[in-house]
């Protein structure tokens, strides 16, 4: 949430500030602004909305100056506006700073200063850090270079909460300061320039070569030199990580919106998240995955815990888990998980799912199964995100860039190596015959022909959605993993085009919910398991009757029921059926998006990475 830019070089920083700020928009867009050194001054222009309002704020076209910090706000204290923006500064406008975060004792801190004089123009938790570093520079009495990061970091010292911070002053012109606690913030180093930004796909097409900052390590960058500090200001070495990904990946492509390219892109996503992982006729193989069959044999439970999308890949995982490995599997909510006092110790494998890897409550939650002494695995699709750091192993996703709020080849990556996971997990304790684990190991390698097969098909999808786009409520059905896709398949709706939905295990419509059955109402059902197709069948005939109109995925042989509409898809193993069956259901919530006419990729309120609790 929120996303920060920064950058220090021999070009004019106002283009490269707003080029960053546009692509880190997924993270915040309800206003924007940026700080640039103008000479010994420094100038600020904030607008409210998109960064294309700051764009045409009179003035900011003149900008020269060849350092600057810019921000897109996700408004947590303080509502929308200019004022609130960022950047903000102290009260002789000598320091500059953008900040992503919460400040949870800022109120604390805002008393203090204002007993000491100084004034707030913003309703901001992030006012007082300009202010307070103004306040603990006066005090320090010593003048030398390193005054200004010493006031910083006092400053942080003093900060309870979530920070990335990017500091520029009128009094060390040259430079830019920046420290980061359980935020995101990276720093690309170029060619006599050197770049800061909330993630390494906003400033890829500048430079490959980047540097990750742990919690209270501060880097001071110039032009041509970066030195990195510890939490004590002691001088520290860093190595510079290379980054594969290809720039063009975090480009539209020729695709009208990111969402509908990653959908495109899930055959591609899924074969590299497979990558060498699984062979045919020989063990998974998972790289940095040290588990032993005396470990496993050990475990008693394992946990999956994530949030939002990430949360629905691990219900969709969980039954192949169980069935293969036999280890019973509670998938949890993370924000939950944290506060419930799980019951943890060396026996219980946790593992953590998430896209960004900066989502505040996972990361919390991993934190705590490490005090319990459990094992702690991350699933990530960031190289170096924070989770990864604290995690015992981290496997990637390898899905690529994924820019569109709403997640769609996260999610079917994530799925497939969780599914990966629990076949190498079944290998190791030797439970399973050979011939159940090759069969569904082969179902895995023809997955990305499915998939391309199920996006050439998409003409139903459209003219479905095109009927019920001006619906309030919509129903999903299904049962085992298709209940899990049912949860996906609602959440996407709800998350782009703003409508309500609820999604039911199809055996317990009877227990409620279908009492809000009435004439017109869509019903959504989606059926890849033999075993239960006839009972869900049954269900959605129950709802026919009481007039609901009734779109239906499946691989069964339901052709002469009286649905509204059918969507087949190839034939698949219902334990692995979520990466295939979600495909129609994250294209019905698009054309739908895009019939009402809404921004799919920046939908209100929401921002793909939630690092506040
Ligand atoms: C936000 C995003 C979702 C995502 C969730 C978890 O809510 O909008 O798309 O599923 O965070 O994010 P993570 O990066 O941890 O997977």
């Amino acid at each position: 949430m929120c996303g920060i830019v920064g950058y220090i070089g021999s070009k004019k920083a106002k283009p490269i500030l707003i080029n960053g700020l546009l692509r880190l928009e997924y993270r915040g867009y309800d206003s924007a602004g940026i700080s640039v050194i103008e000479g010994t001054s420094i100038s600020t222009f904030k607008n409210k909305g998109r960064i294309k309002n700051l764009m045409d704020v009179p003035g900011i076209n003149d900008l020269s100056g060849k350092i600057g910090i810019g921000h897109t706000r996700w408004a947590t204290h303080g509502k929308p506006s200019s004022t609130n923006s960022h950047p903000h500064l102290d009260n002789e406008n000598k320091i500059s700073v953008v900040h992503n975060g919460i400040i949870e004792n800022y109120s604390e801190i805002k008393d203090f200063l204002i007993k000491n004089g100084y004034k707030f123009l913003s309703e901001t938790d992030t006012e007082v850090i300009p202010n307070l570093i103004s306040y603990n520079l006066k005090q320090d009495k010593q003048n030398d270079a390193l005054k200004l990061l010493r006031a910083i970091k006092k400053t942080c010292d003093a900060l309870k909460g979530s920070f990335a911070i990017e500091v520029i002053s009128s009094i060390l012109p040259n430079n830019i300061i920046v420290v980061r606690k359980d935020s995101p913030l990276v720093i690309g180093k170029g060619e006599n320039e050197n770049y800061i930004s909330s993630d390494i796909p906003a400033i890829l097409s500048f430079t490959k070569d980047f540097y990750l900052l742990n919690d209270f390590e501060y880097a001071v960058l110039s032009e041509n030199d970066i030195k990195f500090y510890n939490s004590e200001l002691s001088p520290i070495e860093k190595q510079v990580k290379s980054i594969t990904w290809d720039a063009t990946a975090a480009e539209k492509d020729g695709f009208e919106d990111f969402m509908l390219k990653e959908i495109y892109e899930q055959p591609k996503s899924i074969r590299e998240t497979i990558g060498s992982r699984i062979q045919k006729n020989s063990n998974c193989v998972i790289d940095d995955l040290l588990i032993t069959k005396e470990y496993l044999s050990s475990v008693n439970k394992i946990f999956l815990v994530a949030c939002g999308t990430a949360m629905h890949a691990g219900l969709a995982s969980k039954p192949i888990f169980e069935k293969l490995c036999k280890i019973p599997v509670e998938v949890d909510v993370a924000s939950e998980f944290r506060y419930r006092d799980p019951l943890l110790d060396d026996k219980t494998l946790c593992i953590f799912i998430s896209q960004s890897g900066e989502t505040a409550d996972t990361i919390a939650a991993l934190k705590l199964a490490k005090t319990h002494g459990s094992k702690t695995i991350a699933i990530s699709n960031v190289i170096g995100s924070s989770i990864t750091r604290e995690a015992d192993y981290s496997l990637y996703t390898h899905a690529g860039p994924e820019i569109a709020v709403a997640s769609t080849k996260a999610y079917t990556s994530q799925i497939i190596l969780l599914d990966i996971m629990a076949i190498y997990f079944s290998e190791i304790l030797n439970i399973c015959s050979s011939e159940e684990i090759n069969s569904i190991k082969q179902e895995i390698l023809d997955l990305p022909a499915k998939l391309e097969a199920v996006l050439k098909n998409t003409d139903k999808i459209k003219t479905f959605a095109k009927n019920v786009y001006k619906e309030k409520d919509i129903f999903f059905l299904g049962r085992g993993t298709d209940y899990a896709v049912a949860l996906e398949g609602s959440l996407k709706l709800k998350e782009i085009s703003y409508i309500h939905s609820e999604a039911y295990s199809a055996g317990e419509l009877k227990h409620g919910p279908i009492a809000l059955i009435e004439n017109g109402v869509t019903v959504i059902s989606i059926i890849t398991n033999p075993v239960t197709a006839p009972k869900i069948a049954s269900n959605i005939e129950e709802v026919i009757t009481r007039g609901a109109k009734t779109f239906v995925i499946t691989n069964q042989n339901l052709e002469n029921s009286n649905f509204d509409e059918l969507i087949s898809i190839p034939n698949i193993n219902p334990l692995i059926s979520p990466i295939l069956s979600v495909i129609p259901m994250q294209l019905f919530a698009y054309y739908i998006s895009k019939e009402k006419g809404l921004d799919v990729d920046k939908p209100r309120n929401l921002a793909k990475s939630v690092t506040v609790e």
